[in-house]
Formats: C-alpha cells, sequence, structure tokens
C-alpha cells in the first residue's frame, strides 16, 4: 500500500487524514505544504516522516543553504528521530554535491529492505495461527514495505500464515482503527478492533501469544518511545506473561540518546481527545485536556527489539551498541 509517490517532479502524498472513507492524494508544493501534512499527520509513521522528509528537502531547499529547511521541517514533529536523521542526511548529500533526489530516493529503498529484514526476523519468532495484538499503525502506511510492527503479519500473510490481529484503536488519533484495520483487511490478514481498555480482557482470555509494535526513538540502554498507550500494553504483557516486541529500523535507533528521559514527547492539541472524531464535543470546550502523543516503554518491559540488523534482547546498553560496531 503506497503512502507517497514521487513522479515527474511532484510529490504527492496520500492523505491518512481521511481513511479508511475516502483515499485523496494532495500534491505537496512547498515546504509549508510538507510542514503542514507531517504536523497534521497528513503522513505519519516514523520512517514514512523520514522519507517524506528527504524528498521535500529534495525539492524545496536551496543546495548551498540546506539547514534552514531541514531546521524548519525537524520542528514539524520531535518524537520520531526518522525526520531528524533522514534530513541531516539530505544536508550531508547536499554539502558532498550528490544528486538530492537520488538521495531521497536511496532511503526509501533503504527503508523498504530494512522494512523486509525486519519482517523476516519478527516471523522468525511467531508461530501459524498465534493471537498478535498490535497498537496504533506500523504499517505500510508508515513505511516504504511491509512496516515494522505489522511486517511479519503482512509477509506471514503471503508466506501462507493465519494469524489473529487485534487492533488497538489507539485513542485519540485512532490509527488502530483507521489505518491498521483498514491496511490489515486489505490485505487479507484477520483482525479484530479493540478499544485501547479491552487489551487486558484478550489478553486474560489466552488470545494474545506475542504483542508487536513499531517505535519513533530508542534511545541506547533500550527505552522505546512508542504511540501513547503503548507502556500500558508492555506493562500488561509482562503481567500476562506474553512476548512485547518491539520492531523498528536502525535509522529509529538514537546513538545520542542514553536513556528514555532525553526523548522529547510531542504534545498535541486537546481538541484532538474531545471533538476530532465525534459529531459532537464530548466534553465542554473549556474542559482541560492533556493530550501527548507518545509515551516511553521502559526496557525492562520488552522482550525484544526487531531490527534489520538482528534480533537484540538484555542487555540493550550492550546490545544495541554492537549494531553498529562495524560502522
Ligand atoms: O503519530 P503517528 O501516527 O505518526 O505515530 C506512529 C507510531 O507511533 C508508529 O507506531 C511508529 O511511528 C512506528 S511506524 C513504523
Amino acid at each position: 500500500m503506497e503512502n507517497l509517490r514521487y513522479e515527474n517532479s511532484v510529490l504527492k502524498v496520500l492523505d491518512q487524514r481521511l481513511l479508511p472513507n475516502t483515499e485523496k492524494w494532495i500534491e505537496i508544493k512547498n515546504k509549508e505544504d510538507a510542514f503542514e501534512a507531517i504536523s497534521t499527520l497528513a503522513v505519519r509513521g516514523a520512517p514514512a516522516i523520514g522519507i517524506f522528509a528527504a524528498y521535500s528537502m529534495a525539492l524545496f531547499a536551496d543546495p548551498k543553504n540546506p539547514e534552514k529547511v531541514k531546521e524548519y521541517l525537524d520542528a514539524s514533529r520531535p518524537t520520531a528521530v526518522n525526520l531528524s536523521w533522514a534530513t541531516t542526511r539530505m544536508v550531508n548529500a547536499a554539502k558532498d554535491g550528490k544528486n538530492l533526489i537520488e538521495e531521497a530516493k536511496a532511503i526509501e529503498s533503504e527503508d523498504r529492505e530494512m522494512c523486509c529484514k525486519i519482517s523476516e526476523y519478527g516471523l522468525s519468532l511467531l508461530k501459524d495461527g498465534d493471537g498478535i495484538l498490535t497498537h496504533c499503525n506500523a504499517g505500510e502506511l508508515a513505511t516504504s514495505r511491509y512496516g515494522t510492527g505489522l511486517g511479519p503479519l503482512l509477509l506471514g500473510k503471503e508466506k501462507g500464515y493465519n494469524f489473529h490481529v487485534f487492533s488497538d484503536e489507539t485513542r485519540p488519533l485512532l490509527q488502530g482503527a483507521r489505518l491498521t484495520s483498514y491496511e490489515l483487511q486489505k490485505a487479507g490478514v484477520d483482525v479484530t478492533l479493540i478499544c485501547d481498555n479491552m487489551a487486558s480482557l484478550v489478553m486474560k482470555k489466552g488470545l494474545i501469544q506475542a504483542v508487536l509494535v513499531g517505535c519513533d526513538r530508542v534511545a541506547m540502554n533500550g527505552d522505546a518511545a512508542n504511540k501513547i498507550g503503548t507502556s500500558g500494553v508492555a506493562i500488561l504483557a509482562k503481567y500476562y506473561n506474553i512476548p512485547f516486541y518491539v520492531l523498528g529500523p536502525t535509522s529509529t535507533i538514537d546513538r545520542n540518546c542514553a536513556t528514555g528521559e532525553d526523548i522529547v514527547i510531542e504534545e498535541r492539541n486537546g481538541n484532538e481527545i474531545k471533538s476530532l472524531y465525534f459529531e459532537k464535543p464530548t466534553a465542554l470546550a473549556e474542559t482541560k485536556c492533556f493530550n501527548p502523543a507518545f509515551d516511553v516503554t521502559d526496557h525492562s518491559l520488552i522482550t525484544a527489539i526487531i531490527t534489520d540488523r538482528g534480533i537484540v534482547r538484555a542487555p540493550y546498553d550492550v546490545n544495541l551498541k554492537k549494531l553498529f560496531s562495524e560502522e
């Protein structure tokens, strides 16, 4: 499932704000359109934001002064490291005199390869018939191919596995309902939508053999920033003795970040909680809302971090470093 198209010098994204009811492509004509597409979640998901920002830099940054547009786009969403990772790479490419569209294409195709490897590693940990819980959307809409958290499920489907997936709806922006159930259903994967507060019940009933989630920034001690609510799912998984897997490309591991304490959590407008997907507001206009977009799952709750370079287990502070030992 495509989320981005670059053809004849025109950049378009599938407007994920309108899914699953409307499939509409919007053209990105300038850096302001690019900023708005990221900040309002027309394009979202950590790797997809990075790829999109790379194309936006190629089209809208001055190769002689690329930092200006980099800084502008980096401010559109703070938590997913893939954004600044990709824009930094584009700045370096500009300094080296490289063709910036070719560099953006390389970032996209490398992500595709990484997602394929993550999906293979993840699938090796699952059994045919397993029940899987996932939170938010870490599929093709959030990446370039297969996804991270959903990657093993989509690859598994192609290989004849039958998984039973429970998708948390993921309040408040409903990526699980609007995107994950849509994506899995289109791929023919058995998926059942639940409200976030039902995860404990399906675990208690023995319907879940593993939890798979994507991630937005992984610190070097293994703490992982994921969609808000994920850390609660991890606590439940620990209680019910269910493996909790975090899946992400090495571009999501932040070598400048020692622990989850260093991760900046995006805070969004509280109206998303009380009005966005309702016919009428669910609370008074003056009711205060707290709307963090991500939370940090403590490394002690994570069974393994599945990357394109292999499956990493505790002690994360030792084993994550090894992923980069040959660079
Ligand atoms: O706010 P979003 O929709 O961009 O949040 C996305 C997630 O949290 C994803 O699960 C994460 O970026 C991993 S994407 C492969």
